[in-house]
């Protein structure tokens, strides 16, 4: 099975290759790797965030782990060359449209969370955000009003077709955990957020056994920190899951430990730590690998067919965070090495 590896910016190459590490310690037969540029990084070596071998690589793997993408030397660049058209053209060009967040307390880790040991730690939740639609691929520019002022426009929009689909996602994940599901909107305000609220009733018809709930946004943004427990899998749209995600990050305890799938209808997937390439820390060492770790995790899980090896990559962060493992993000010294030397030596 081929493993696209693309690290991008910051510090993708840093936690990827700690990802790699592990990958290459369990010596799971018949895993080939395959690196390929994207980002900033593919800009700045052949003029494109998402250059055409890349793209074809990762349609020729059965899963992709991907580090980040951005960089702030990119900023002025006209933005379909911009870094994040890496991810964002990714998505969109293998129909990875179910995006899976899990958020779960580690117990070493309620202390590092924003939020009070005891909110926290009844924090397992997870996050089914829709990524191939919304106002993140809608009609945009630039433009001057009447009267000759600037205007930014972003058109944001759903069909059916992709909130059902979305919602079945969100369904099954239900299902497959605490039977209970809450769909973020903001039908209050937003047709694009009606339209997904009537299909989310329409599809809950499948799952008389699945518990649906309704919320807006901005209370959901409220609910995640004021009680957090209550969630079990939340389904939502690209922009509001995009935001819901670094918020659940912070509460478990960073950011530097939430993986993610990205997955189309193949099961073919693309991992990722939800987390972006820090050019602040890039290439200092203190890069917290842990979330790519877990994406490695995911990828085995979900693309690859190997449940016991994803319990075991997951067992082993977890042993290495009781022994007492910490980077920088969750309050202690170790660098990206090191952290990945302590996933190592919980493997063996
Ligand atoms: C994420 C990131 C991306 C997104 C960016 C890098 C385009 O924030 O995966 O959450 O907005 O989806
Ligand atoms: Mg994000």
């Amino acid at each position: 099975m081929l493993i696209a590896l693309f690290a991008g910016d910051g510090i993708g190459p840093e936690i990827v290759a700690q990802a790699k590490r592990v990958l290459d310690a369990m010596a799971i037969p018949g895993l080939t790797y395959e690196a390929g540029l994207v980002g900033g990084a593919a800009y700045k070596a052949v003029g494109h965030p998402l250059p055409p071998e890349t793209l074809d690589l990762a349609r020729r793997a059965d899963a992709i782990l991907f580090g980040a993408v951005g960089d702030p030397d990119c900023d002025s660049l006209e933005r379909h060359l911009r870094p994040e058209q890496a991810i964002l053209g990714l998505r969109k060009e293998l129909g990875l449209f179910s995006n899976l967040r899990p958020a779960k307390v580690f117990p070493e880790l309620a202390d590092a969370s924003a939020l009070k040991k005891e909110v926290a730690s009844a924090i397992d939740l997870l996050i089914v955000r829709e990524t191939n639609g919304d106002v993140y691929f809608g009609e945009k520019g630039m433009r001057k009003t009447p009267e000759g002022l600037r205007e930014g426009y972003d058109i944001m929009s759903y069909n059916e077709e992709q909130v059902r689909k979305i919602a079945h996602q969100g369904f099954q994940a239900a299902r497959a955990r605490r039977g209970k599901l809450c769909s973020v909107d903001k039908a209050n305000v937003l047709e694009t957020s009606q339209l997904w609220r009537d299909v989310v009733i329409e599809v809950s018809a499948d799952y008389p056994d699945v518990a649906l709930s309704h919320m807006y946004v901005d209370n959901a943004a409220m609910q995640l920190v004021r009680n957090p427990g209550q969630f079990d899998v939340i389904v939502t749209g690209n922009m509001f899951g995009d935001i819901l995600s670094d918020q659940a990050s912070m509460c478990v305890g960073s950011i530097g430990m939430l993986a993610s799938a990205t997955l189309n209808d193949s099961n073919q997937g693309l991992y990722e730590p939800i987390h972006g390439s820090a050019p602040d820390i890039a290439g200092q060492g203190k890069a917290n690998p842990l979330a790519t770790v877990l994406s490695a995790g995911m990828m085995l899980r979900y693309s690859l067919g190997m449940p016991q090896q994803a319990d075991r990559i997951e067992a082993a962060v977890a042993s290495a965070l009781a022994n007492g493992a910490r980077s920088f993000d969750l309050g202690g010294t170790m660098s990206t090495i090191e952290m990945g030397d302590a996933v190592l030596a919980a493997l063996n």
